[in-house]
C-alpha cells in the first residue's frame, strides 16, 4: 500500500506501544487492494486509520479505547469542542484552544509544569467525578475521559486494578495540537465504513469478522516487553500460544495478514513465536527498525535493544519496502 508519509495521521488516543512511528516500514507490505480489513489489537486504532481500506473492523479487547473510539466516530468536530470547552469551563480548567491563554501573565503558568498548577484542582475533581460514573461507556463519560488524557501525565491513559483512571494531572490542555489530532481522526472516520468491537481475539464474534474479511493486522500485547496498559497485567504466555493457533487457523484458510511483534529484547527471546515461526516454511519475517520506548524517562527501557519485526505469508506481499 502506498503511503505519503506526511498526511500519516496520529491517533487522538495515545496508546502505549502505538504504531505510529513504524507506519512508514509496516503499511508498505500491505495488500494494496483489499475490501475489509481487521485491526486486531486495534489500541488506539493508528494503524486501520492509516490505510486507504474502504471497511475497517477496529477490534480491541478494551472496553474504555473502542467506546471512545465509537463516540469518536459519531460525533463532529464543532460538536465535540463545544463539549470539551463546557466541561472543561465547568471543572475551571484551561482550554486553550478555545479559549486562548497569555502565559506570561497567567498566574501559575511555569515553563517546567506548564499547565499544572492551574489544572490540578480541576483535573483530580473531573478524575474523582469519572471514577464514581456507574456508567463508564455513555457519551458523557468517553468525554470526560478524553479530557482526563488530554490533560493527564504524559497524555496516558491508564486504569487501576479496580478499575479507577490513575493518571496524574500533566502539563498540557486541549491546545490546537490536541485539537487538530481530534479533527483529523474524526474527518477521516466519517470517510470510511468503520465498525468498533470489544471483544477478545479468543471470542467467536472475531472468528465471524476474520471470516468476512480479506486482511487481518495483529498488534498484540508483546510478550518480553514491559509496556503495561493497565495495572493489571494482560499478556501470558498461554495468550502468546492461543494467538499463534488462531494465526494456523488463518494460515489453513489462506488469508492475508500482518503480524507485528518484537522477537528479541536484549537477552531475551520471544521463544513460543521463535519456535512457531522457523518451522513454518511459508512465512516471512522482516525486521523493523525501531527501538520502541514505553516511557522516554526510564532509563532501563530507553538503553535496550528490541527486535521489532513483522510475520507475513511469504507469497501475500505486494510491495516490498526498499529502505
Ligand atoms: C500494542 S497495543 C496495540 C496498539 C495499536 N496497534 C496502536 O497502534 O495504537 C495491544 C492492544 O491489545 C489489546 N489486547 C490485549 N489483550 C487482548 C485480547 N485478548 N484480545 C484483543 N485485544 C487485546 C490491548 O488492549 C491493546 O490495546
Amino acid at each position: 500500500m502506498k503511503i505519503v508519509e506526511e498526511n500519516l495521521l496520529k491517533s487522538p488516543i495515545n496508546y502505549t506501544g502505538n504504531k505510529y512511528r513504524i507506519l512508514n516500514q509496516i503499511l508498505p507490505y500491505f495488500p494494496s487492494q483489499c475490501d475489509t480489513m481487521v485491526d486486531l489489537f486495534c489500541g488506539g486504532a493508528t494503524v486501520g486509520i492509516n490505510t486507504t481500506y474502504k471497511n475497517i473492523v477496529f477490534i480491541d479487547s478494551d472496553k474504555h479505547v473502542i467506546s471512545l473510539l465509537k463516540y469518536l466516530s459519531k460525533v463532529s468536530f464543532d460538536e465535540f469542542v463545544q463539549k470539551v470547552d463546557k466541561l472543561t469551563s465547568l471543572y475551571g480548567l484551561t482550554c486553550s484552544y478555545v479559549r486562548p491563554i497569555n502565559k506570561k501573565n497567567e498566574c501559575g503558568y511555569n515553563n517546567n509544569n506548564g499547565l499544572k498548577n492551574l489544572n490540578e484542582k480541576g483535573y483530580y475533581n473531573l478524575r474523582n467525578d469519572y471514577n464514581l460514573l456507574e456508567n463508564k461507556y455513555s457519551n458523557k463519560a468517553n468525554l470526560m475521559l478524553y479530557v482526563l488524557m488530554a490533560y493527564g501525565f504524559n497524555n496516558d491513559l491508564r486504569f487501576s486494578k479496580d478499575g479507577k483512571f490513575n493518571i496524574p494531572v500533566g502539563k498540557t490542555d486541549f491546545n490546537k495540537n490536541n485539537a487538530n489530532k481530534v479533527k483529523d481522526f474524526i474527518n477521516s472516520l466519517k470517510t470510511k465504513n468503520v465498525k468498533f468491537i470489544c471483544a477478545s481475539f479468543t471470542d467467536n464474534v472475531v472468528a465471524d469478522y476474520v471470516r468476512k474479511s480479506d486482511f487481518i493486522y495483529m498488534d498484540p500485547p508483546y510478550l518480553i516487553t514491559d509496556a503495561v496498559y493497565n495495572e493489571t497485567p494482560t499478556w501470558s504466555y498461554v495468550n502468546e500460544h492461543q494467538l499463534l493457533d488462531f494465526i494456523d487457523q488463518l494460515i489453513l484458510s489462506n488469508k492475508n495478514f500482518i503480524l507485528s511483534n518484537c522477537i528479541s529484547r536484549n537477552e531475551k527471546i520471544n521463544e513460543p513465536l521463535s519456535y512457531w515461526f522457523y518451522k513454518k516454511k511459508d512465512l516471512e519475517m522482516i525486521n523493523i527498525d525501531y527501538n520502541y520506548h514505553t516511557c522516554s524517562y526510564n532509563k532501563k527501557l530507553r538503553d535496550s535493544i528490541d527486535k521489532e519485526i513483522i510475520i507475513l505469508p511469504k507469497g501475500k506481499r505486494n510491495v516490498r519496502n526498499k529502505k
